[in-house]
């Protein structure tokens, strides 16, 4: 029987008692929904999952975002299932090796903002038996919750534009990432899009505040330097520590997190010798915000 144990932090829950190389019930995958409204990230310890599997699962979520630089390569079996590891072959890294290296959250790049990610752990680093490359999130539930009333007030209604580039550039600048700068082709292909600065969560009906540093660049309806001001207010506060939760790994975890009420960053506390190998699924919000994909989710609560 499919069993949630929430930690006793500000986020988090480990689920037991289900296979994920297997089809779900809808009961089950009603649950998974409400934990993951409830608790922002999942994990699913001792999963053995191939490739397929994992697509399968992601898949159930919405549908899954390819790489959003490179092209897909059609001759990789499973292309959209990507690689973070900082592994090697013939002088070339075999995945991206610095991906979400700080505080950012998947997609609020795109018009169809993320929805999950799927990140299953296959090697993860150790040093003295501690294991290294943690994930960190901070909770936009409770940070919302916590704002001030005069600055939920003023805020009400306004909208963010998040630019790609913005993440992009700063791990070239300062994070000493040896990505190249981003073509023109690539520029058009994500042009800076808009989102409301506090959204109505789907599952949990609850505002949380949809703003990162990693994306964010204007508060819209604010003079420029009211909107920086106001940007670097909301991203010191959103990192606040009584928000923040550190998934530390095991092999065979599979993690799967809200980025609708979470943001979150890699830790990169290992060295190039200590290798991280993971499987990761983006997966978009192409579906979450349609009742009908909530209904198993809903029938439970009804019940
Ligand atoms: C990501 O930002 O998607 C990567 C997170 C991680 O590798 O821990």
């Amino acid at each position: 029987m499919l069993t949630v144990a929430p930690t006793d932090a500000v986020l988090g829950a480990t689920i037991t008692g289900v296979d994920l190389s297997k089809p779900l019930s809808d009961p089950d995958f009603g649950r998974i929904l409400l934990a993951l409204g409830d608790h922002g990230v999942l994990r699913f310890p001792d999963q053995h999952l191939d490739l397929g599997d994992l697509k399968r699962f992601s898949e159930l979520f919405g549908e899954i975002q390819g790489n959003p630089i490179s092209a897909l390569d059609p001759n990789r079996p499973y292309p959209e299932v990507g690689i973070l590891s900082n592994i090697k072959e013939n002088g070339a890294y075999i995945g991206l090796p610095d991906a979400g290296q700080d505080w950012h959250t998947d997609m609020t790049y795109r018009d169809v903002m993320g929805f999950v990610n799927v990140l299953y752990g296959i090697r993860i680093p150790r040093r003295d038996g501690v294991p290294l490359g943690g994930t960190e999130f901070a909770n936009m539930h409770a940070a919302y919750d916590a704002l001030p009333q005069d600055v939920k007030t003023r805020l009400d209604g306004m909208t963010v534009t998040h630019d790609f580039e913005k993440f992009w550039e700063h791990m070239r600048q300062h994070k000493n990432s040896g990505r190249p700068a981003m073509t023109d082709e690539q520029r058009r292909r994500r042009p800076p899009v808009t989102h409301p600065l506090f959204l109505l969560h789907p599952i949990t009906q609850r505002k949380v505040l949809y703003c990162n540093e990693g994306y964010a660049v204007r508060i819209n309806e604010l003079p420029q330097a009211e909107s920086d001001a106001t940007l670097d207010y909301l991203f010191r506060f959103q990192l606040e520590q009584r928000f923040r939760y550190t998934h530390h790994w095991n092999e065979n975890d599979l993690l799967i997190w809200d980025h609708l009420g979470t943001i979150h960053r890699a830790i990169a506390d290992y060295g190039p010798d200590e290798i991280r190998l993971m499987r990761r699924c983006q997966v978009m919000a192409t579906k979450v915000f349609d009742p009908d994909f909530l209904r198993p989710a809903r029938a439970l609560q009804m019940a």
